[in-house]
């Protein structure tokens, strides 16, 4: 969506896209605050263990894994923004100190890492010689593994094996399944979860403090509804807004976010539990002319509902509509009447004789 990159950043490496860490990120980036041109995720980015927020048991196993030293491959797998790559550098740093220039290999999306790769580069890396404390080993990180072609991925796995003794891999990716079975069976596989609202809202209260924004709560409630427990999008949201805006407050969060505002939404469903559908249908129209998509309105529709206070059973019905229709969208009926059609099948959801005793 559009919208998130930072304004005044001079150098913004896809600022809200997986690939959006520039390819050093050793923890200098903090020595140079006081730049507002650093993206304050590549900034605020945690160096230690400790600070990485939230999934509490998946850190502290990694937390005695750099404590003891005994690190098996991993693969930590998740949604973007909840620290898995921030994780594994901390690993990194916390096993080896000084020599994590020498020791570590970081290969990422953005880097060829065909078949070709696998079998030459990483293969001289890991024999490469380090001299490093006893129990430490070379590490390679994999980030976003999973784009990796399945081909690359079978010539990783005897390499695994073979180098097992000096080197050991850690890989970052979204989902699992994309990993094959033979590396899975190697890895401890960790798991992270998105983010809690709470823990978001820590994370920008402290930020706000540092970085003197101004701020209503609303607004970093709005900031918290766009990003949906995705860390990296709540720092650029907030970082955009207050550099685009020097306030942030929700009607500024919502015009940098781009999405269509959940006040609007929230009065066209109580339009449609009141069964009124002229109102509704006005509101879908305006949101239409303002140009979001059918995919835009009904993912909001659906974040809404979900927290709309209204008789339980109906709120079901109404998510089940919901989903039916963007069903329909994503199979390619986006048209201003279909989100019409979902309007009128919410009214008469709400004003069938059975609800009328509610
Ligand atoms: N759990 C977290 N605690 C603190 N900051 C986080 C956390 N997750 C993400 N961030 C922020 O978001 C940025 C991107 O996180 P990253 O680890 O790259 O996410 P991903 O899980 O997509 O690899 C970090 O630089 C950091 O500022
Ligand atoms: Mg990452």
């Amino acid at each position: 969506m559009a919208g998130v990159e930072s304004m005044e950043i001079d150098n913004p490496p896809e600022a809200g896209g997986e690939s959006s860490k520039p390819k050093q990120s050793s923890g200098e980036s903090s020595k140079k605050s006081g730049t507002y041109e650093l993206p304050w995720i590549e900034k605020y980015r945690p160096t230690q263990l400790k600070d990485v927020v939230g999934n509490e048991e998946t850190v502290s196993r990694l937390s005695v894994f750099a404590r003891e030293g005994n690190v098996p491959n991993i693969i930590i797998a998740g949604p973007p923004g909840t620290g898995k790559t921030t994780s594994i550098l901390c690993l990194a740093r916390a096993l080896l100190g000084p020599s994590f220039r020498d020791a570590v290999l970081e290969l990422n999306a953005s880097n060829d890492r065909g078949i070709d790769v696998v079998r030459n580069k990483i293969k001289m890396f890991a024999q490469q010689k380090v001299t490093l404390p006893t129990g430490r080993h070379k590490i390679i990180i994999l980030d976003e593994a999973d784009s990796m072609t399945d081909g690359a991925q079978q010539a990783l796995r005897r390499t695994m094996e073979i180098y097992s003794k000096t080197t050991r891999f850690a890989l970052a990716c979204n989902s699992s399944e994309k990993i094959i079975e033979p590396i899975q069976s190697r890895c401890a596989v960790l798991r992270y979860s998105k983010l809690s609202d709470s823990q978001l809202l820590a994370r920008l209260l402290t930020i706000c403090e540092q970085e003197n924004v101004s701020y209503t709560d609303d607004g970093l409630e709005a900031i918290i509804f766009t990003a949906q427990g995705d860390m990296r999008q709540a720092l650029n949201n907030l970082q955009s807004t207050f550099q685009g805006f020097g306030h942030v407050n929700s009607e500024n969060v919502f015009k940098v976010c781009d999405e269509p505002h959940p006040v609007l939404i929230k009065d066209m469903l109580q339009h449609c539990v009141n069964g009124n559908i002229d109102e509704a249908y006005k509101i879908m129209a305006h949101l239409w002319r303002l140009g979001y998509s059918a995919e835009d309105i009904i993912t909001i529709i659906f974040r809404v509902c979900k927290n709309h206070n209204m008789a339980e059973y109906l709120k079901l019905e109404f998510i089940k509509e919901i989903g039916t229709t963007h069903l329909r969208i994503t199979e390619g009926v986006q048209s201003l009447l279909q989100m019409a059609g979902l309007l009128a099948r919410l009214c008469k959801k709400a004003a069938t004789p059975d609800n009328l005793g509610q």
